[in-house]
């Protein structure tokens, strides 16, 4: 028998729309998942958001503070898509409430933040999952396989990237993004949390890091009115960006492995540019978001001249199935998403996590406070 989940989204921001659409699509694409989300609630503090958003996607109920979505017997799974420095309070109010919750990266706004919603989770026992979304790729689960599997040899180094031009423009609004109060470590937190999760992800533990930081867009335009995603600002009294635009960090792997990670959130002419190259001592894989169900895989025994060729993930590869009936039919970034909350719902069903859970933000946000660390004292950091 199918059961009914009981879920609020907190934030109806970019993110609270894209979890929103991707409750609704579970059902379309996993119709054997024993529970069904039901949409309940919708918190927001600008007003008229969560209105129109519970005429659009159906929402029973809205809330202006998000305590009333704690206090709701009605609700057992929340969507935590609130700005950074809410995750910690809200995490840890739902846990301690008794509810699921699939929070976004970078949880919080330090590992401190993460570990205190890490722990409300584990206290409570209810399930808790991260919006890591890139590693639902298909062929990032395929890349994962070819490298447990040995098919590249051993892991030697990889590099990792994550360019976007989402903050270039000079009129880009000084959102909550800007402020450490209320962003943290900006691209730190918006990017370079998704690299270290795919490099854990393929890789495994990273022992140590340095890093080097930099803002390359020091001043802008104050908002006027509510903003949501990537606003811009003209002619409005200007103020200081106190967050990283740019980070490079040197990894050091337990296997061995050695990384570069690079991400920067002002690259003009970079367009979610997100990506790997894994080497081995036989062979390499490489994956771009931007083509999203390719592999670059380079197999054999020939070491040098090694042909490289392209794979189409398929219907064999992660969930991939779920989407499409054959390969190189072109999946998107929201099916990432819908993968995300079926592993939610499925935690829910089974009582066991399935994906990213709270540790392994705990792993990604001790990382991001060594870069943090690194870049300001210089030299390598241990993660302990
Ligand atoms: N996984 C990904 O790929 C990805 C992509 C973008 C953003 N994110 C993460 O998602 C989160 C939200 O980002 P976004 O781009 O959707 O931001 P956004 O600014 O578009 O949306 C945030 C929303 O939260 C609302 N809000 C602010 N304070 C609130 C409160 N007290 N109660 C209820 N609502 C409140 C805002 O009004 C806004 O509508 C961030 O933590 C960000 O890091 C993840």
């Amino acid at each position: 028998m199918v059961s009914r989940v009981g879920v609020a989204v907190v934030g109806f921001g970019w993110m609270g729309r894209v979890h929103t659409q991707a409750y609704a699509r579970v059902p379309h694409h996993f119709p054997h998942l024993a529970v069904r989300p039901e949409l309940v609630t919708v918190a927001e503090e600008v007003p008229g958001r969560a209105e129109e958003a519970a005429a659009q996607f159906g929402f029973a109920g809205t809330a202006r503070d998000w305590r009333e979505v704690a206090a709701d017997p009605r609700v057992q799974a929340v969507s935590i898509t609130a700005p950074n420095f809410l995750h910690r309070e809200i995490g840890v109010a739902m846990a301690e409430a008794g509810k699921h919750i699939w929070i976004e990266k970078p949880v919080g706004l330090t590992a401190d933040d993460t570990r205190a919603v890490a722990d409300a989770v584990a206290g409570a026992g209810v399930q808790g999952t991260v919006g890591f979304n890139y590693r639902n790729a298909p062929a990032v689960a395929a890349a994962r396989q070819m490298v447990d599997a040995g098919d590249i040899g051993a892991v030697t180094h990889v590099r990792i990237r994550l360019f976007s031009d989402y903050a270039a423009h000079p009129e880009g609004a000084l959102t909550w993004r800007y402020e450490r109060e209320r962003g943290g470590s900006g691209v730190l937190g918006d990017l370079a949390s998704h690299g270290v999760d795919l490099a854990r992800f393929l890789l495994g533990d990273i022992t140590s890091l340095t890093a080097d930081t930099a803002v390359f867009v020091p001043e802008r335009a104050r908002p006027t009115g509510a903003t949501a995603g990537h606003s811009r600002a003209t002619g409005g009294e200007l103020g200081p960006v106190e967050n990283e635009d740019y980070v490079n960090c040197l990894l050091r792997f337990a296997s061995g492995a050695r990384g570069v990670l690079e991400a920067c959130r002002v690259s003009v002419g970079e367009q979610n540019n997100y990506g790997f190259e894994v080497h081995g001592t036989r062979g390499a894989v490489s994956w771009d978001f931007r083509r999203m169900g390719e592999l670059r895989v380079s197999r054999g025994t020939a070491y040098q001249d090694q042909p490289v060729s392209t794979v189409y993930v398929g219907p064999g590869h992660g969930e991939y199935a779920a989407f499409q009936p054959g390969s190189a039919n072109a999946m998107g970034y929201d099916d990432l998403k819908v993968i995300e909350a079926h592993n939610f719902l499925r935690s829910i069903a089974d009582g066991t996590a399935y994906g990213p859970t709270l540790d392994d933000a705990v792993h990604m946000a001790t990382a991001l406070d060594a870069m943090a660390r690194s870049a300001e004292r210089g030299g390598w950091v241990e993660l302990g």
